[in-house]
């Protein structure tokens, strides 16, 4: 019995892989390497291929007894989904049919899928609850949201349960300092931050000041990546226990403004971030964080580490990684 992980070679899927072989999972990892760290898999088992090739999908779940997967591979850049549309409709959404597919052909059926807090846009309430209206504002947005109903209806056709994980804001690196992201190609903020505090990119630009929170900058939740990997360890094992398919907000229920990223990072690193204020950035909600009470109840699960301890991994693994994983 072993678990096939796509895209496990990535930031939030590396740390899900050393999670699961720390449950005793045995794991192999699907990853085209195009965007994947050799060095994040710390010697777990790697397959170099695309999720497009249903045989191989087949073939690796037949020779390793597969019995269920973790699906991140796909593209996650917001802007690009919409300046190359195409790369994310056949990537992300035909790219998990085809796994799907190709998985069902080995017997299959239990399947975690890495969604996103983005299917619901700007959200109309705060805490954002499961049942908010599904509201996509990009295409990488909608490629997530596409791919949960389909997996809704593999459901209805085929008999496939999936637990969808609607992230928030993944966010910070391995306690120990070992794994965390690599910041090449991240647009995010914290990785930002820390990019800007090191002095490897100029200054951070803060997307707005004038809106409409205690300190004018817009409230993310930000979740510890070693929480989040948990959640996946969780959600395998509600499935294996016959859980029906389930669509799960995850997230620490807590805001953190953009300020209030700087302003840890500066208490932790004890350096001065450099930033400025910039314009607005269209698209952005101006406050989301997660109600997780359905998580809670569903997969015993909530966030445990604090805002401080994501910054202060963060800090630990960008500023002695300066190069990510350099490969
Ligand atoms: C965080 C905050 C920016 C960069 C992303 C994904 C989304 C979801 C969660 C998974 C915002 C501000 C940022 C900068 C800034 N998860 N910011 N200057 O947009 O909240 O959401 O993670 O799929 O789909 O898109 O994350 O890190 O870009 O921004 O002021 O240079 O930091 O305005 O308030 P975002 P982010």
């Amino acid at each position: 019995m072993s678990v096939l992980v796509t895209g496990g070679a990535g930031y939030i899927g590396s740390h899900t892989v050393r999670a699961l072989r720390a449950t005793d999972h045995a794991v192999v990892v699907l990853d085209t390497m195009e965007l994947g760290h050799r060095a994040a898999l710390l010697g777990a088992e790697l397959v170099v291929g695309n999720i497009r090739d249903r045989a191989l999908v087949t073939d690796l779940c037949r020779s390793h007894g597969v019995t269920q997967i973790v699906h991140f591979a796909a593209y996650k850049n917001v802007g690009e989904s919409m300046e190359q549309p195409d790369r994310y409709w056949l990537n992300n959404v035909a790219g998990s049919v085809d796994l799907v597919e190709g998985a069902l052909a080995a017997g299959v059926k239990e399947i975690v899928f890495s969604s996103s807090c983005s299917v619901n846009g700007t959200p109309t309430t705060m805490p954002v609850t499961e049942d908010a209206p599904i509201s996509p504002e990009s295409v990488y947005a909608e490629t997530k949201a596409m791919v949960e109903r389909i997996l809704g209806w593999y459901g209805i056709t085929h008999g496939v349960r999936a637990a969808s994980l609607r992230y928030f804001n993944a966010a910070g690196a391995s306690t120990d300092g070992v794994i965390g992201e690599d910041w090449t190609h991240s647009q995010n903020l914290i990785p930002l931050v820390m990019k800007a505090t090191l002095g490897k990119r100029p200054p951070v630009r803060v997307f707005g000041s004038d809106y409409p929170t205690a300190d004018g900058t817009c409230v993310r939740d930000y979740i510890h990546i070693e929480d989040l990997a948990d959640a996946h360890v969780r959600a395998l094992r509600y499935l294996r226990d016959g859980g029906d398919t389930v669509s799960l907000n995850v997230g620490s229920g807590v805001g953190s403004s953009v300020l209030d990223i700087i302003h840890a990072t500066e208490r932790i690193s004890g350096q001065v971030v450099p930033y400025e204020v910039g314009p607005r950035r269209a698209g952005d909600p101006v406050v989301t964080y997660a109600d997780p009470t359905k998580v809670h109840t569903t997969l015993g699960w909530s966030a445990t580490r604090s805002l401080d301890e994501i910054i202060e991994s963060a800090w630990r693994w960008h500023s002695t990684h300066l190069d990510g994983f350099a490969d």
